[in-house]
């Protein structure tokens, strides 16, 4: 079934000490949290995480942005997930974000965004299991 994606709450929002409230916004959005950990990312998994922007003009930045401090990867699940999630976040650019989306609540701007958001199933797939494997992985996609 199509109803996981993967959040990451990113540097700049766990620097900000805005984890928990993100974490609640999107528990009271339905979304059940499959998994979650810290992770500070090495410069290695990131670019192989963000391998789809490699040659962007904003892809070094990027990949400094996100090794610099700890990040949460969440497996989610909800019926329609990745639609209902990137709902949720709003626009990559907050400036664009509808009002009541956490990236318009938290982001600072296009790159420092707060939160990342899977944009397909097939995708979720991918990245969850970029940063959940075995036992974990298994429970968020059962048989
Ligand atoms: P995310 O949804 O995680 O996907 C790629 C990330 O690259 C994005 O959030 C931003 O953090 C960053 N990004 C996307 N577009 C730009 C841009 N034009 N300039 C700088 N950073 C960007």
């Amino acid at each position: 079934m199509n109803d996981k994606t993967l959040a990451i709450i990113k540097p700049d929002a766990v620097n900000d000490k805005k984890a928990g409230e993100i974490i609640t916004m999107i528990s009271q959005a339905g979304f059940k949290i499959k998994a979650m950990r810290l992770v500070k990312l090495t410069k290695e998994s990131a670019e192989g995480f963000y391998e789809i922007h490699k040659g962007k003009a904003f892809f070094e930045e990027l990949i400094d942005y996100m090794t610099s401090g700890p990040c949460i990867p969440i497996a989610l699940e909800k019926e329609n997930a990745v639609e209902d999630y990137r709902k949720l976040i709003g626009a990559t650019d907050p400036a664009k974000a509808a009002e009541g989306t956490i990236r318009k609540l938290f982001a600072r701007n296009i790159q420092f965004n707060a939160v990342h958001g899977s944009d397909s199933d097939e995708n979720a797939k991918k990245e969850i299991s970029y940063f959940f494997s075995g036992k974990e992985l298994l429970e968020i996609y059962p048989g």
